[in-house]
């Protein structure tokens, strides 16, 4: 469900439209007849006040642009689907528990891969042409290259941290990256990718009644990008087959590691 506040700023354009031709009615209409009319003080005032409107309105868009540079975000081919959304997280204690929470069970697993066992994307040529880190193109999926959106590898990641401190000694065929370096690897990724979005969402103390001491929760409302559509994405552009073995001549230039 796409959260309907994203679009509201920008709601019913053909009113808008409408309200904007009116306004230039009035003026085509009005504006000479005044100026005929007006003495030689108010025909200066209505130079002020253009001069006055202009500056006001170059200052906003000096504005407009430094609030671009707050949100910069390097291209994605995902970038139209985010949306922003006030979600309400769970704590994890008590009663306050998520589904995704607890000893692992078919199911559990099956929600845990369910947000990214889609993970690697097909994204055409166009797109791969803008990203900052090249990829490479799919063998067997000519114009189309691969690449996976670091949120599902994130998730991936923490899925086997939580499978390894749940573990119980049975070897996952479905997850086999299980091993030390691979949980080193994904424990850092982590921590990098906390500190690139450093979420200041602040978290409140409240009184806790039993505990006589003030506690800090996580149950509360922060701003999200919407997942459910990063998702959504990730399912629509799933990669079709990917033979890594299969090296491809690449139109754009081939980028090569050791
Ligand atoms: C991605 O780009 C950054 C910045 O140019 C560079 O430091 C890094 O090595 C690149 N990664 C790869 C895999 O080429
Ligand atoms: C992938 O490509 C390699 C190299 O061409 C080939 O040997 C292998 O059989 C292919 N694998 C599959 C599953 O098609």
């Amino acid at each position: 469900m796409a959260p309907s506040y994203y679009r509201a700023p920008y709601a019913d354009p053909s009113t808008e439209e409408e309200q904007l031709v009116v306004e230039k009615d009035e003026y085509t209409t009005r504006l000479p007849i005044q100026a005929r009319r007006s003495s030689p003080l108010v025909s200066w005032f209505v130079r002020l006040a253009l001069v006055v409107s202009v500056v006001a309105n170059l200052a906003l868009w000096i504005r407009a642009r430094t609030l671009k540079v707050d949100t910069h975000q390097m291209f994605s081919p995902a970038i139209p689907f985010i949306a922003y959304e006030d979600v309400v997280t769970t704590s994890g204690f008590g009663r306050d528990i998520s589904p995704y929470m607890g000893k692992p069970t078919p199911e559990k697993d099956e929600l845990w891969r369910g947000l990214y066992n889609f993970g690697i994307s097909r994204i055409p040529m166009k797109d791969a042409a803008r990203l900052a880190n090249r990829t490479v193109p799919i063998g067997n999926d000519p114009g189309y290259y691969a690449v996976t959106l670091d949120v599902f590898h994130e998730l991936h990641c923490l899925n086997a941290i939580r499978r390894r401190l749940w573990w119980d000694g049975v070897p996952d065929p479905e997850e086999p990256l299980m091993d030390m370096p691979h949980l080193d690897h994904c424990v850092d990724m982590i921590r990098q990718n906390l500190m690139c979005s450093s979420d200041i969402t602040p978290l409140p103390w409240v009184w806790d009644r039993t505990q006589k001491k003030a506690l800090a929760v996580g149950k509360v409302i922060r701003t999200c990008r919407n997942f459910d559509m990063i998702r959504q994405w990730g399912i629509d552009n799933k990669v079709r087959e990917f033979n890594t073995s299969i090296y491809v001549e690449d139109p754009l230039g081939n980028m090569e590691i050791n």
